[in-house]
């Protein structure tokens, strides 16, 4: 796949959901075990649950799909609710009836598991408030590799509101940037208003470790957004 960065803009949440799914279903079908990188956060779940509706018409076989984890956070223990891996299992795997899963805890264990599979096909990502993809906080390089980070406050403040009365964790492991701009193909996902700034900078200014983000336009890169985060 040759870089290259191509934005749609669609109107509002839900077109970005059907677009996002019928770019990843297309994928599927041609490439039935296709390994992708599952962003968790808000922006991808209408995407996920359009997906399911196809698997459950019978109009998309996911069964060959491996599912890789982008994130989680350090030092849960088993079965808290907050743990990123749950929330992809119950949005994508279990609904998708995808059967393979690269849980990401141990960094070299990861990035041994990605190296044997041949990397990955397809990323799917959500922008952070603060430019980050994955974990991957400013400043992250292109090199930066999966590995433990610090969250930042932005993210810290952002993900509370996943977690209604719960704290979130301070720590996180991240699929680094390096696997992540490894990907033969990207699809970045971005809606709302608030963030449409730092989406400018990731497309428009320069790259830069303090915009994480702007390094996607290394890859070849389908950015779709809706028009409050793209006017
Ligand atoms: P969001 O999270 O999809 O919930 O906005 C994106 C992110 O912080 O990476």
């Amino acid at each position: 796949m040759t870089p290259g960065v191509t934005v749609h803009v669609v109107p509002d949440a839900p077109a970005l959901a059907d677009a996002a799914a019928e770019w990843l279903a297309q994928r599927i079908a041609r490439t039935p075990a296709l390994t992708v990188l599952v962003a968790t956060g808000q922006t991808p779940m209408g995407m996920y649950a359009q997906l399911a509706e196809r698997v459950r018409a019978g109009t998309l076989d996911c069964s060959g799909v491996t599912a890789v984890q982008l994130d989680e956070y350090a030092g849960l223990p088993e079965g808290d609710p907050r743990s990123l891996r749950a929330w992809m299992l119950r949005s994508f795997v279990t609904p998708l009836g995808v059967q393979t899963v690269v849980p990401l805890l141990d960094p070299a264990a990861f990035t041994g598991r990605l190296a044997a599979l041949g990397g990955l096909d397809v990323a799917v990502l959500g922008l952070g408030p603060n430019g980050h993809v994955g974990f991957n906080e400013p400043p992250s390089g292109p090199d930066a590799p999966t590995r433990e980070v610090a969250l930042t406050p932005e993210s810290l403040r952002s993900n509370a509101a996943y977690w209604s009365g719960l704290t979130v964790p301070t720590r996180a492991v991240t699929a680094g940037m390096d696997v992540i701009l490894g990907a033969r193909e990207t699809l970045l996902l971005v809606s709302g208003a608030h963030k449409c700034a730092i989406l400018s900078e990731a497309l428009d200014g320069p790259e830069t470790p303090l915009v994480p983000a702007s390094f996607l336009r290394r890859t070849a890169l389908t950015v779709l957004a809706d028009r409050d985060a793209r006017p």
